[in-house]
Formats: structure tokens, sequence, C-alpha cells
């Protein structure tokens, strides 16, 4: 199997997930979810559980991208509709991560531009995420690409003796490129806050 980390290679490539990357898909959650730093979840969901969430998402014709190395899923990013109520259909939740080796090459802007391309069509005009604000890499990428900082959920986690906060970001969706804003006062606003264990 080729396991050449590098993204710009032509053994890398971003598809629609379908249900036969679930098995894989499963495993490269896992592997992101043990390292206890950047997703909420510490441990693997189970192949059902991974299996039924792309079964899903496809039903619902939502954007959800893994890139493959050959079989191998290294990394996914997906929007998925989280709020049953009349009146949220247009909100959509994104989710992403990659493998260790394949960080900071371009593959993640590659899977976030791949997903938020499919947004409009699925229905959404606004995104949202999570993301811990320790989590430089990620608070970089998704400015970049025009979230912006909705507020901080202060001192949200507490884990291995580190306590984070975590940012909730979102961007508009709309057919003309996005507005990019600087949040830099929010996020030095929100480390002023401590909780004492
Ligand atoms: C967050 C993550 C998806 C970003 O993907 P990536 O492939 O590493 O990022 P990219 O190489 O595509 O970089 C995207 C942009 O962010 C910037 N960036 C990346 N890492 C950075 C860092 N540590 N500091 C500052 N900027 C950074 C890049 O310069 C790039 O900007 P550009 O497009 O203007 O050049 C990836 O690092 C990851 O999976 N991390 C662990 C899991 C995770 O954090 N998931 C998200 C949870 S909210």
């Amino acid at each position: 199997m080729n396991t050449d980390p590098n993204p710009l290679s032509p053994s890398i490539s971003i598809v629609p997930t379908d249900p036969g990357h679930a098995v894989s898909l499963c495993e490269a959650v896992g592997e992101v979810a043990r390292e206890r730093r950047w997703l909420a979840a510490v441990e693997a969901f189970t192949e059902g559980e991974t299996q039924l969430f792309v079964q899903l998402n496809r039903a619902a014709g939502v954007p959800q991208f893994v890139a493959l190395c050959g079989p191998k899923v290294v990394g996914w990013c997906d929007i998925v509709r989280l709020y049953p109520y009349p009146g949220y259909e247009h909100n959509g939740r994104l989710g992403m991560g990659l493998l260790a080796p394949w960080r900071g090459q371009g593959l993640g802007r590659g899977l976030l531009d791949q997903a938020l391309s499919g947004a409009l069509a699925a229905g959404f005009r606004r995104v949202e995420l999570e993301v811990y604000a320790s989590n430089t890499a990620a608070l970089a990428l998704y400015q970049r690409c025009g979230f912006v900082v909705e507020g901080v959920k202060r001192a949200m986690r507490v884990l291995d003796g580190r306590v984070d906060d975590v940012v909730l970001m979102a961007r508009a969706i709309t057919d003309g490129p996005p507005e990019v804003l600087s949040n830099t006062v929010v996020l030095r606003e929100s480390s002023a806050w401590k909780v004492t264990l």
C-alpha cells in the first residue's frame, strides 16, 4: 500500500464519502480522537455508528468528503444538519480532521474547500463549527476560509491538565466569495478568564 504522506502526491485523492469508506474512516477518526487534543471525542466511534453516519448523510445529500491515500482514509470533512427544528434547516455543522502525518501541507484546505463548495447546493446558508482555542492550525484555516468568531465557551474542556476554551465560529454560505474578518479581539478576551480546579 502506498503510504506517501505528501498530499500533493497523485496518490492522494479527495472524494465524496461512501459507505465503503466507513471502516477506514472509523479508524482515522479514532486515531485523531485518541490524541485527546483536537476532537471532543477521545475514543473511536464504532464501525456501525460510522456506517450509519455516512449513510444518513448520503441520504440527506449533505457534503461529506474523505482524503484517501490508496484505500486508506487519511482525512475527512463533513457538514451535517444538526438541528431538527423548523427554521433551522439552513444551518450546517462542520467537522474535519487529518491523520498527523498529513497535516500542514494543504490537505485540510482542500477538504474544506470541497465541503464548502457543496454546502449551497445542499441547502445550507450558514455553517458553524466549534474549535478549541489551543488549536492554532484549525483556527488559522477557518479564518482564512471566511469563518468568524461568534462566541467563546470559556474553560469548556478540562482534560489532561489542560484548560481549553471552545471557540464558536460560523460563516455565511452564498454564491459569492466570503468576507474574511479578523477576530483577534474576541480571542484575546477569552484568554483572560480562568477556572480554578
Ligand atoms: C486543523 C487541520 C484540519 C488543518 O488542516 P491542515 O492540512 O493541517 O492545514 P493546511 O495545511 O491546509 O493549512 C490551511 C491554512 O492554515 C494555515 N496553517 C496551518 N497550520 C497552521 C499553524 N499551525 N499556524 C498558523 N497557520 C497554520 C496554513 O498556512 C494555511 O493557510 P494558507 O491556505 O493561507 O496557506 C489539521 O491540522 C488537523 O486535522 N488537525 C487535527 C484535527 C483537528 O484539529 N480537527 C479540527 C477540529 S475543529
